[in-house]
């Protein structure tokens, strides 16, 4: 057995500019043309930067978008799912030529990276929405945001000056050297990623705990990148966690980081990029259940399963571990799914994001059933809040 998992590709990617050359660049792109990055082009660049989405090395050029839209890989034939672009308006993409150096600015004016401009090429919208996505219904938060982006893309590669700042967080700021270096520290030679945007409840700690059954160590990685204007505040989800791990889990069988990553909603697409991702960070499986990366009634509850068996399981290199839909069964007196539980539906108490913000919303507690006191606690607290309409 190897000593840890490759990373995708074999080569943990670093595109952060080595101290010595930073004061120099910073000078260089100072004098540069300036690209403003969205949030998640920015969210992106950390990703490509600290090698989580390794093998990428900057914004996709115009093989390797084709090449992810149509057959689900890169050019050079690794498995990536889903498209790493940087989109500019069409007046603004004139102004630029193939073999200059960008300046690439967050969206407060601070210098992040230069972009080496190796391509500039049609942002195909339509097409994007259809093979990523599945649909053109602007109701699906992703498909509306691809509408959003420029009609553009610029494609090459990156040179960090500096990781995008975050007060937020701080002790889960784990970038995948840090993680890998951490599961080696504690001897977990097998450990489970989990990927979530919601509060923790009760089904999740199931699949979890029973994915941990089988494995060393339990890597919770919320994502706290962009997310949809309906989802629960990454901070409220954070604190779900913290309560939670405190009392009900052995503290030296998880590590809790946080995945700076803009959710896409692109079901089984994003299962299978959540999964790669999660291989760069060190896991050796993923835990996929009900309607992994879903939004609304876009895909089918499993399809996020089935997408994997379009690839070889060393293509992947990590383990997916399959969950069916999990809830409270009244007969059985504890969590199940319909793979274990033989009752009626009717006996089991299982409940949807959008039942829990009802409740929330008539300030109720969810049930204890599903949702931990601890965890209805920070959730009703939460509701209260201003800056967060439930
Ligand atoms: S998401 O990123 O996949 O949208 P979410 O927080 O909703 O995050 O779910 C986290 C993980 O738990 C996903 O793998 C999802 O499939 C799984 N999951 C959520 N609820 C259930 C459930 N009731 N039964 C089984 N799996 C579930
Ligand atoms: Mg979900």
């Amino acid at each position: 057995m190897k000593d840890q998992i490759e990373p995708h590709g074999g080569k943990l990617i670093n595109r952060v500019v080595e101290e010595r050359e930073r004061e120099s660049l910073i000078e260089k792109a100072f004098n540069l043309r300036e690209v403003h990055l969205s949030k998640r082009e920015v969210s992106d660049l950390e990703m490509i930067a600290t090698g989580a989405f390794s093998p990428l090395t900057g914004f996709m050029g115009r093989e390797d978008y084709e090449s992810v839209l149509d057959v689900k890989r890169l050019s050079n034939g690794l498995v990536w799912t889903i498209p790493v672009t940087l989109s500019v308006k069409e007046e603004e993409a004139k102004k630029l030529k193939v073999g200059e150096e960008l300046s690439l600015l967050d969206p407060a004016g601070t210098t992040l990276a230069i972009l080496h401009l190796e391509e500039i090429y049609p942002h195909d919208k339509e097409k994007e929405a259809l093979q990523i996505y599945g649909t053109r219904d602007r109701k699906h938060p992703g498909v509306d945001k691809v509408y959003l982006m420029g009609e553009v893309l610029l494609g090459g590669k990156v040179t960090v000056i500096r990781l995008p700042k975050h007060d937020d967080f701080s002790p889960y700021r784990l970038p995948p050297r840090e993680t890998r270096k951490l599961f080696k520290e504690k001897g977990w030679k097998r450990v489970a990623a989990f990927q979530t945007r919601n509060p923790i409840h009760r089904a999740h700690e199931y699949i979890q705990k029973c994915a941990l059954e089988i494995v060393d160590g339990l890597f919770l990685h919320p994502l706290v990148g962009e997310t949809k204007g309906s989802d629960i505040p990454a901070d409220i989800r954070i604190k779900s966690y913290e309560v939670v791990l405190e009392k009900y889990y052995p503290k030296d069988r998880f590590i809790m980081a946080v995945l700076p990553m803009a959710m896409r909603y692109a079901g089984p697409r994003e299962a299978i990029l959540h999964a790669l991702v999660r291989k760069n960070y060190g896991a050796t499986h993923f835990i996929v259940g009900r309607d992994h990366a879903g939004a609304g009634n876009f895909y089918g509850p499993f399809d996020a399963h089935y997408i994997f068996d379009e690839f070889e399981p060393e293509e992947l290199g990590i383990t997916p571990l399959f969950f069916d839909n999990a809830f409270f069964c009244k007969q059985c007196q504890g969590m199940a799914s319909y793979k274990t539980c033989p009752h009626e539906s009717s006996e089991h108490i299982s409940l949807s994001g959008t039942k829990v913000r009802s409740l929330l919303r008539k300030k109720q507690q969810p049930p204890v059933e599903l949702t931990r006191p601890e965890v209805a606690q920070v959730l009703i607290e939460g509701a209260s809040r201003p800056d967060y309409q439930i």
